[in-house]
């Protein structure tokens, strides 16, 4: 067990971490009045098709639609956006409030030639290879991909637009022919493939603060991302339900189809239709329409200390030393909400924070960087000027009658900035620029921002603002419930980058909503320390990855809760392969930093952390690719190889872009642990934590393990660049030599790529970058530049280790423009089925070529190049 553990004392506090049963179920909400659907042909929903109606022209097609029991002619438009997504906008003539800050940008109609058939009855749209089918009567919508029906809305004809007004909701069902899984809709502490939830409760998307939550749970959690895809062997697509007020959806999979059933409580109906027909591109279709992750700076793919709470700025330099002093890497040190002064944020404790610059520097020093947190509740003192200015100005949320709501959180009665009001987000993003928070050396936590409230006095106590608040504009909360939080992390944005304009900010929220990934991280929230959690982390965090949110964990050892010395390991070696990694825990339970464990274990994670630290480049390059291409930096089996039926609920292992398939042991006291391997007997993949050893993809494979291991496997066929150097901090790596991992296939060729840049800075917007593409062919390793591109690192290749290496290597030769050179040393290491290069510095910028001779070819080489000068010699004497 842990060495120097401190002996605790049980806090008393309102535990964010005790598990309160108290969220709603769908009846106890507005979905249960509209769960059970309107039934089919009894009704008439109908759009009017009538020539003084219907507007057709090459953006959209415009009418009215009618429903059935509502007095109101309803405004539809169709039309075609993004990367051919159709786009349904359903709305009443006074618009509701419309959530298009998730969009990446105003999305320009692409060009429509719709037709209307003779008799009034369908509207045909067609755009490339997609179609849209859309009935008169009753109104639905057909969508095909190359004349493959891929989904239908309103297929049910049970569309409800509630117009009254304290009912609004609205509701939709669509239909997924010939797919067998659902996945998406994050966030819930759930597998990767949906439940059925015909017979349970419906997923719910409303932001609440749940902590130490269940598992394989359709209830609500801190994020709402409403897109959900219908996946299977054949075809995949998906829905995005723009729409940030409290939703459920009912899933039905059948082993034929998925039928999602759509229930949100206010808003429009908003939807795009993501065409597919893979799930890599209805991925990407999505991030089309709300943008991709810009690139982080390379500090935060690093390992992260976080504890509730450091104390003072003494305490966090000394976990730095400590961290130093056991070999341990870090790159950033959190503050948790007692740095401040009285929970008042934007202040720092006068004793125990006295000097934050001094501390911000002396980090600095150390390559570490700071992140604090900072909260969406205001003091209510009169001495604190960001509550007294807020107040005055109306930046807060307000109670239905007018006055300023408040109520209880960590710093006791509070009130809430409203974000919605661009005053007031504008005032929030200044905020930055005081004491502290205006350094380059700090980065920002923006947490209980779904919002969380202590409200257990209120009759239908959820943790968060009652529904019926006003924001800007008089919007009313639950027009804007989940989407409040990511406002937040707008203004955090706005004013870190105000502070330091070149510098890459990074934020971490927890609330969050569809399009969040243009401004910050995210974590799974006060998981808890047992191995459901550890599991359950995994799927949370593909599925986020679906969901366009790549920069995602889970607080390695659980939040809550005391980890057994065998989860503490497990979870380091899991969370080294999530793309946020960050150790955490909650304020009444023991130390964990891991240099307090004893030596055996300290080990393990070390092992862990250089792991992570190791593939810090792959990481980088990952995050830089998806930022271009909206591909997820973590994937599911499925997602490269959809046709596996075995693969299709695989949420245990995780694929690290393409090529590196990651098993993490998830189970206590487990000598062997079944791994799936994909791509069929002619794809390998070489487990990296066992020599190297050769499997082929041919399904499940059962590997031995102990308490050392993490089952790493590595594509044949790919190039997997690595720093092996383990160093205190990523940044101690930047001039670190790279390591080129060539992985052979059958056919002996590999290929990869390799991003590098200043790491911090957004000078790679202007080119300043170098994106490599290697491959490995007929015994040659070339490189091929991105054009334009210039960046000069001081980091040169200088090993190469090929995988399955071919035999009697006996010359590797570098060329690039005129420049040639020999490596000096060739190890091939037959228990670890390699080849190792060194003696090499390869210049990154230049384009090359490495040629591997073999012994009988550089014979060869050798005697031709003397025939040649016998001949020549025999030449000249004729
Ligand atoms: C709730 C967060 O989820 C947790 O990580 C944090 O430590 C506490 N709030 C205190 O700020």
């Amino acid at each position: 067990m842990a060495m120097h553990i401190q002996k605790f004392k049980v806090i008393l506090f309102i535990s964010l971490f005790v598990c309160v049963n108290s969220w709603k179920s769908c009846h106890e909400t507005f979905c249960d009045r509209i769960r059970a659907r309107p039934q089919g042909g009894s009704r008439n929903v109908k759009l009017d098709f009538s020539n003084s109606v219907l507007k057709l022209n090459n953006e959209s097609v415009q009418t009215n639609l009618n429903v059935e029991g509502t007095s109101q002619n309803l405004k539809f438009k169709l039309e075609v956006v993004g990367d051919s997504s159709f786009h349904i906008l359903i709305d009443e003539s006074t618009p509701r409030y419309r959530a298009n800050k998730a969009l990446n940008e105003v999305l320009p109609p692409l060009k429509i030639d719709p037709k209307k058939n003779n008799n009034n009855t369908l509207v045909t749209v067609t755009h490339g290879n997609n179609k849209a089918l859309i009935y008169s009567s009753p109104f639905k919508v057909e969508f095909y991909n190359n004349n493959t029906l891929i989904s239908i809305a309103n297929w049910n004809n049970s569309l409800i637009f509630k117009t009254d007004t304290n009912q609004r909701e609205i509701a939709l069902d669509i239909l997924f022919p010939n797919v067998q899984r659902a996945y998406g809709i994050p966030e819930h502490a759930d597998r990767l493939t949906l439940q059925n939830t015909v017979s349970n409760q419906p997923y719910r998307l409303f932001n609440v603060d749940y902590g130490n939550y269940r598992v394989d749970s359709t209830e609500a959690l801190y994020g709402s991302i409403p897109v959900l895809y219908a996946h299977g062997i054949e075809q995949s697509s998906g829905i995005f339900w723009l729409n940030p007020s409290q939703t459920w959806i009912d899933v039905t999979t059948s082993p034929d189809d998925v039928d999602a059933y759509f229930m949100s409580e206010d808003g429009p109906l908003d939807m795009y239709f993501l065409m597919g027909p893979t799930l890599q591109q209805a991925v990407m279709q999505y991030t089309k329409l709300t943008g991709t992750a810009p690139l982080p700076q390379y500090f935060t793919l690093g390992y992260h200390q976080s504890r509730y709470s450091y104390m003072s700025q003494d305490e966090v330099t000394s976990i730095v030393s400590s961290f130093d002093e056991y070999n341990l890497p870090v790159d950033v040190l959190w503050l948790d909400i007692d740095y401040t002064d009285e929970k008042k944020y934007f202040t720092w404790d006068p004793k125990r924070f006295k000097e934050p610059e001094k501390l911000l520097n002396d980090l600095k020093k150390t390559n570490r960087k700071l992140v604090a947190i900072i909260d969406p509740h205001i003091k209510n003192d009169e001495n604190y000027d960001i509550h007294t200015t807020s107040k005055r100005e109306g930046y807060y949320v307000k109670n239905p009658d007018n006055t300023v709501y408040s109520d209880k959180c960590w710093p006791g009665i509070s009130s809430w900035l409203d974000f919605l009001n661009p005053r007031a987000l504008d005032y929030y993003a200044n905020l930055y620029a005081r004491r502290g928070f205006n350094h380059s050396n700090i980065h920002i936590w923006n947490d209980m921002n779904e919002p969380a409230v202590f409200n257990d006095h209120e009759p239908s106590f959820e943790k968060t603002m009652p529904l019926n608040l006003i924001h800007h504009e008089n919007r009313k909360h639950r027009e804007v419930h989940n989407i409040y939080g990511f406002y937040q992390t707008v203004g955090t944005q706005t004013g870190l980058l105000k502070n330091n304009p070149n510098l890459r900010p990074f934020i971490l929220t927890r609330s969050h909503f569809a399009g969040i990934q243009r401004y910050a991280a995210i974590w799974t929230g006060d998981n808890y320390a047992n191995w459901a959690h550890l599991r359950i982390s995994l799927p949370m965090c593909l599925t986020e990855a679906l969901a366009g949110v790549s920069f995602c964990g889970a607080d390695v050892g659980g939040f809550g809760g005391i980890p057994d010395d065998e989860l503490y390991q497990r979870w380091y070696q899991a969370g080294a392969w999530l793309p946020f990694y960050r150790g955490h825990s909650a304020i009444d339970v023991p130390r964990r930093e891991p240099y307090l464990y004893a030596e055996g274990i300290q080990a393990r994670v070390r092992t862990a952390l250089h792991q992570r630290y190791a593939h810090l480049p792959l990481w980088y390059t990952l995050f830089r690719e998806h930022e271009l291409t909206g591909e997820p930096v973590i994937r599911p089996i499925t997602y490269h190889y959809p046709k596996e039926v075995d693969a299709l609920s695989i949420d245990n292992q995780i694929l690290a872009g393409p090529n590196v398939l990651v098993a993490p042991i998830l189970e206590p006291s487990i000598s062997s642990k079944k791994v799936y391997l994909p791509g069929g007997k002619s794809q390998i993949w070489y487990n990296i934590d066992d020599n190297n050893k050769a499997f082929e993809g041919s399904g499940y494979h059962t590997i031995n393990v102990n308490l050392n291991s993490t089952p790493v496997f590595y594509r044949a066929g790919s190039i997997i660049p690595r720093k092996d150097i383990l160093r205190p901090t990523s940044t101690g790596t930047y001039k670190d030599p790279f390591s080129l991992y060539i992985c052979l296939n059958s056919t002996g060729e590999a290929n990869g790529t390799l991003y590098v840049d200043d790491y911090e800075s957004f000078q790679y917007r202007k080119n300043q970058f170098l994106y490599i593409t290697l491959i490995f062919s007929e015994n040659t390793l070339s490189s091929q530049l991105k054009d334009g591109a210039t960046y000069s690192p001081s980091a040169k290749i200088e090993q190469l280790i090929i995988l399955n290496p071919p035999k009697d290597i006996v010359e590797v030769k570098y060329t690039a423009d005129k420049e040639s050179a020999t490596a000096t040393s060739l190890q091939y290491n037959s228990e670890k089925n390699l080849l190792s290069i060194t003696g090499i510095a390869i210049d990154l910028q230049k384009k090359f070529q490495i040629e591997f001779s073999k012994k009988n070819n550089a014979t060869i080489v050798k005697l031709s190049s003397w025939m040649l000068v016998i001949i020549i010699t025999n030449l000249m004497f004729l």
